[in-house]
């Protein structure tokens, strides 16, 4: 009998879906074993391979108490294949299968569906490495690197959650995009990674809460979506994977909010009142709130176009084949089905952003955004109650969903973050008002000198309210030359 909360470590690979009694996925992963190693020396945590970092590692996928903490090397890290415990009596929750018993193996009609789906996102996770591969060096502290390189080994295992799936249900072909998902690097000419926001680079730590909080959110949104699948083996992965998610989410949002808070902070002691005074504020060593309102147009719309196009039939197929759902699926009351149901969508319509009212099915990608956006917006609240705290006369806001896009509806429009739509020679001439320009990013890049002293902090960014694991403040989270 397998035991499906408790992860079993006895085999090389932990795992709470039996692998010892499944010689024939055991030796596939087995064979991708030494590649991934291969690939996470290469492309992991680059300086600090041989350090000893504490990190949380899954030992049951109990919601509650389902990790326990401790040194590791991160080669040495135990990468696993957890899935959420099965739901007794599941039926598949949307689509034209509605009501069926879900699926314990790969509908034939729907393999190619699927396998495209696992791809993309199991591309998504190692992708992410990548990017922030060299941002241990510059760590404003030994908290935030240990939360750099917890994220980066649980996005190791979500590939690893992807690649059982496709070794399991999808044979040959499963391994072949197994190894390709090895091969293909992040921002690299020849073989880039499959979507935009993940072949842009990572350069600095505020980039890095910042991705965190916006790009592991689209993360999250897919996940959830996926979490709801008919295929019961891919909602059982994506539900554990949602839990590691929580923690990434926290990651970015606490880090740009003590980013917020430290500005704030230095501008108080220092007596200044006028948030755009940007000179001043950078004396100062901190962020500028300008500029961090800068960052979060540019990272909030690069992750906006992971959505994909508004309308969409690929959507619309993977919803009716009872693959991908929607946010909260089963806590939404309709027929499931959205045969009549219409949904707005923003069009540009005459020059400008409206909504138009379309037939539902082919809106999902909109509508998954717009979930995000409120998810989203609820976290960028957060952020300015940090800074009504400190009196700052100062608010973040998320630009309108036409500003800035690459994908869908407003690709060749040209807005303002208000939603104006404008010409392209006035847009070019303020740019740099709307995004961070090279200016901009200097001065964060010279703000990245490295702490490494159990409980300091660089000065641009504020303590964390309370250590990992209920660790004091002066905790050793990574022995970096052990
Ligand atoms: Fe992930
Ligand atoms: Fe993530």
């Amino acid at each position: 009998m397998i035991d499906t909360i408790n992860v079993n470590y006895d085999t090389t690979i932990p795992n709470n879906v039996g692998l010892s009694e499944d010689r024939r996925i055991l030796k596939a992963l087995e064979r991708w074993h030494p590649g991934y190693l291969d690939w996470w020396q290469d492309m992991g945590p680059e300086g600090f391979q041989e350090s000893l970092v504490y990190l949380r590692t899954a030992v049951a996928v109990d919601p509650k108490g389902w990790a326990k903490f401790d040194y590791v090397r991160m080669p040495e890290y135990r990468w696993g294949i957890l899935l959420a415990p099965a739901e007794e009596g599941r039926t598949v929750p949307f689509g034209e299968h509605f009501g069926e018993p879900v699926w314990q193996e790969v509908p034939g009609e729907y393999r190619a569906m699927l396998r495209r789906l696992l791809v993309i996102q199991g591309d998504t996770e190692p992708a992410s490495v990548e990017q922030q591969r060299h941002l241990g060096k510059t760590a404003p502290s030994l908290y935030d690197m240990r939360n750099l390189f917890q994220v980066n080994v649980e996005e190791g295992r979500h590939l690893w959650a992807m690649v059982y799936l496709l070794q399991k249900y999808f044979g040959a072909d499963g391994r072949e995009e197994a190894n390709e998902l090895l091969n293909r690097r992040s921002g690299d000419v020849d073989k880039p990674r499959m979507l935009g926001a993940f072949n842009e680079a990572t350069p600095d730590w505020l980039s890095f809460f910042m991705f965190t909080f916006f790009t592991d959110r689209d993360g999250k949104l897919q996940l959830e979506a996926l979490a709801q699948s008919g295929f019961d083996p891919l909602s059982r992965t994506c539900r554990f994977m949602l839990t590691e998610e929580a923690h990434h989410m926290f990651v970015g949002e606490s880090g740009v909010g003590r980013t917020i808070q430290r500005t704030c902070e230095a501008m108080n002691e220092a007596g200044l009142a006028y948030p755009h005074d940007i000179e001043k504020v950078r004396a100062l060593g901190v962020i500028d709130l300008p500029t961090l309102q800068k960052k979060v147009n540019l990272h909030y719309t690069l992750s906006l176009d992971l959505f994909g196009s508004e309308i969409s039939t690929n959507a619309a197929n993977a919803f009716n084949a009872g693959l991908k759902g929607r946010f909260h699926e089963t806590r939404i009351d309709d027929d499931h089905r959205l045969l009549d149901a219409t949904y707005p969508v923003l069009k540009l319509v005459d020059g400008r952003p409206e909504n138009v009212d379309v037939p539902a099915l082919s809106a999902l990608n909109m509508r998954l955004r717009n979930d995000y956006a409120v998810d989203t917006g609820k976290g960028v609240e957060r952020w300015n109650k940090i800074i009504a705290r400190t009196g700052v006369d100062f608010q973040i806001r998320l630009p309108h969903a036409a500003f800035h896009r690459h994908i869908g509806e407003f690709s060749t429009a040209h807005a303002t973050p208000d939603g104006e739509i404008i010409a392209e020679a006035e847009w070019q001439a303020r740019r740099d008002d709307w995004l961070p320009s090279s200016a901009d990013a200097d001065y964060i890049d010279s703000l990245m000198t490295p702490v490494s002293e159990p409980g300091r902090f660089a000065n641009w960014i504020a303590p964390p309210k309370a250590g990992i694991d209920n660790r004091p403040g002066d905790f050793e989270y990574v022995k970096i030359d052990d």
